[in-house]
């Protein structure tokens, strides 16, 4: 069983001032498709924070997948990309490459997502808008990655079987 840790970078959700689903919507659906999920958090939008829980939960709690929701946009706040790419050791553009161009044929919004997706020793993170209509959308687009490459990154599979 895979491995998830899901955070939501949010100031006002961290203050209390917003009610977070998106989290909760990615946690649930993830223990659906058989993920154990160790923890799902809300955090602010500190690049430091970010970067600090994205080394806490690859490095230490050994997660296989790491999906973050929120702070990808264009607000002065909105750090999480680049929080992302401190940590990564290896990019992994295709990800969300392809988020974007699936999600644009539901939003023309979509290209207002500066997310990325990156690899960190056997962790896989990726970000995800932060409302939770982007989430769900974005979730239907992941099959292939999750039940595939995470396979790949944990060497459980070497072969791509294409
Ligand atoms: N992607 C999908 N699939 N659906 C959406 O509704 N919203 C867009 C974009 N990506 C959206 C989406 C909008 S309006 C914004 S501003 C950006 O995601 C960034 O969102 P964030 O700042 O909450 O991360």
């Amino acid at each position: 069983m895979f491995k998830a840790y899901v955070i939501t970078c949010s100031d006002k959700g961290f203050r209390g001032e917003r009610v977070d689903t998106s989290g909760p919507y990615i946690k649930d659906y993830l223990e659906s498709i058989g993920f154990e999920v160790i923890d799902q958090v809300i955090i602010n939008d500190d690049l430091k924070s970010i970067q600090d829980k994205l080394v806490y939960a690859s490095d230490t709690l050994k997660s296989n997948l790491i999906i973050t929701t929120g702070g990808t946009g264009f607000s002065p706040r909105d750090n999480t990309p680049e929080a992302t790419k401190k940590v990564i050791l290896r990019d992994v553009p295709g990800i969300s490459e392809m988020l974007r161009y699936e999600s644009y044929k539901v939003t023309k919004k979509a290209y207002l997502s500066r997310g990325v997706s990156g690899i960190r020793n056997r962790s896989l993170i990726i970000n995800l808008p932060g409302s939770l209509k982007a989430v769900k959308e974005n979730l239907s687009f992941l099959d292939s990655v999750f039940s595939h490459g995470l396979k790949v990154l944990t060497l459980l599979d070497t072969d791509c079987g294409e």
